[in-house]
């Protein structure tokens, strides 16, 4: 707990902060320590899930910890496009009825924050856009004749017109000039996860796209047979219809993995390399696990991405347990978190003070450790299968703060919140 985080020490108690020449006092929390100058000066988010609006004390810790939210679900192509489509009466070029979008529960996350915003115009709290294409959570008849389930693959040429359309609907609901969530997004992912997981490269596949999840080849790869244009196009689109502003983001997991980072390198390198494409960013997942990702495999990642892109954003940050975790003994795996947390920290923070490097956000994928996904099987991939006891954030099932928040932001208990 020293270097980087020591100056808060010296005020964790009470847990405030004189901001600047201001007289006013300001909590110390991750916002305010992340957005610090001992820090990334970056944006501290968290995903929020559409029930989450009805739980007082989680959007209070929202509202209070964070000034970014990403919809942990609701801006995802099966939440916009649904389970089955409905459709309106026009007809789109390939003579196809157009689907209806439906945006009521992103809409619900966007007017709370706007609400939060009216009332705390000091304070704002921004949107990171997730995620326009991805293979996962997104239905299989929006890939095929007639919208239909059942129906044949489309073309490509149909897809990407597919494509277009759905990356403009999206983009133009929430940042249309006549849109009421207009600048409340300040970063997209426009496509996630298109790499292969691990060093998967072959002669059939030098690039490491990915052709396959659970087993089974992509509705991606089913319509492009392994050609990149549904990803570079991606970031043409987004670039044509998104405010110049908003940053365009590829995000992946396994973003420690070398073999992964350098396909990743590559690929960000064709999106540049393509006519009218834009990418700001590198979205580092960040679903890491005590056993397994060092700070120092990511410090080289990080380092790696930085070559190719301008910023680099943490965007799902959480923690699994490690092996030696018991099942039982959680305050020795909360020490260890804390350490882990701490390092981390530390090396965003030092990596973000180097010339060409900027590390603009961190995202922590939950609330609390009992709303993790991690505590469920998971089958959108990311190695969650519900058989061990996660604890993986920085609140516990009971949003108290725990060991690793006192380590990231510098404070201690204060004597009401000691147990
Ligand atoms: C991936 C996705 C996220 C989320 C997590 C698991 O990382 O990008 O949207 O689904 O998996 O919850």
């Amino acid at each position: 707990m020293k270097k980087l985080f020591a100056a808060f020490l010296a005020v964790a108690l009470p847990v405030v902060v004189f901001a600047g020449c201001s007289k006013e006092p300001q909590p110390v929390t991750l916002k305010s320590v992340i957005g610090s100058e001992d820090s990334i000066q970056g944006r501290a988010g968290v995903c929020v899930p559409y029930d989450a609006l009805s739980d007082d004390a989680r959007m209070e810790l929202v509202c209070r910890e964070y000034n970014s939210i990403t919809c942990e679900n609701e801006m995802k192509p099966e939440s916009i496009l649904g389970q089955t489509p409905t459709f309106s009466n026009d007809v789109d070029a390939y003579g196809n009825k157009i689907p209806e979008l439906d945006f009521t529960r992103a809409d619900a996350i966007l007017d709370y924050i706007l609400d939060y915003n009216s009332k705390n115009p000091k304070d704002q709290i921004l949107v990171r856009g997730h995620v326009l294409v991805w293979h996962s959570q997104t239905p299989t008849w929006f890939f095929r004749e007639g919208y239909s389930a059942t129906g044949d693959y489309v073309t490509p040429d149909e897809m990407l017109y597919r494509e277009e359309w759905y990356i403009k609907s999206v983009i133009e609901h929430f940042d249309g000039e006549g849109s009421p969530y207009h600048g409340l997004i300040y970063a997209w992912d426009v496509v996630n996860e298109q790499i292969e997981p691990g060093d998967r490269r072959s002669d059939t596949n030098p690039d490491s796209l990915r052709l396959k999840h659970n087993g089974q080849p992509t509705d991606w790869y089913q319509v492009f047979q392994g050609d990149d244009a549904y990803i570079t196009q991606a970031f043409v689109f987004a670039n044509k219809y998104a405010p110049a502003t908003v940053k365009l983001f590829y995000n992946d997991y396994n973003d420690s993995n070398m073999p992964k980072a350098r396909a990743i390198c590559q690929l960000i390198e064709k999106i540049k390399a393509t006519d009218g494409a834009r990418i700001d960013g590198m979205g580092m997942q960040g679903h890491y696990g005590i056993d397994w990702d060092y700070a120092i495999n990511i410090e080289k990642a990080l380092r790696l991405y930085s070559e190719v892109v301008d910023e680099v954003q943490i965007t799902e940050l959480d923690l699994q347990t490690g092996s030696q975790y018991d099942g039982y003994h959680y305050e020795e795996e909360y020490e260890r978190q804390a350490k882990w947390y701490e390092l981390f920290f530390n090396m965003i923070a030092r990596l973000d003070h180097e010339d060409g490097i900027d590390v603009t956000a961190v995202t922590f994928w939950g609330t609390h450790d009992s709303v993790s996904w991690l505590n469920q099987s998971s089958s959108v991939g990311g190695g969650a299968n519900g058989s061990r006891d996660q604890m993986p954030l920085l609140f516990d099932k009971d949003m108290n703060k725990k060991p690793a928040y006192y380590v990231v932001t510098g404070t201690q208990p204060e004597a009401a919140e000691e147990t």
